[in-house]
């Protein structure tokens, strides 16, 4: 199976509207699913400029799903459904 991606964006919109929270899933996914899923940091990942009032910042994305408003609740959730359980 192809590793699932996950990455993080950690551009200043991101990081200020919640995402220094998202670093969590730094220690947490590699504890939780040790190499099926690769979590990085990413530099502003472009969705931020497209929705001007910031309004749905935190991004992730995974593979190619944007998670908006991203909690650690959110995406881990969405790598469950990734990986069929
Ligand atoms: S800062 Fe996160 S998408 Fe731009």
């Amino acid at each position: 199976m192809e590793k699932i991606s996950v990455k993080v964006c950690l551009g200043t919109t991101c990081f200020v509207m919640g995402g220094s929270n998202l670093q969590e899933l730094n220690d947490l996914i590699p504890k939780k699913y040790g190499d099926k899923v690769e979590v990085v940091g990413s530099p502003c990942l472009g969705l931020c400029s497209i929705n001007w009032e910031y309004s749905k910042a935190p991004y992730v994305k995974i593979d190619e799903d944007v998670i908006t408003e991203a909690t650690v609740e959110k995406v881990l959730e969405a790598i469950e459904k990734k990986l069929g359980n």
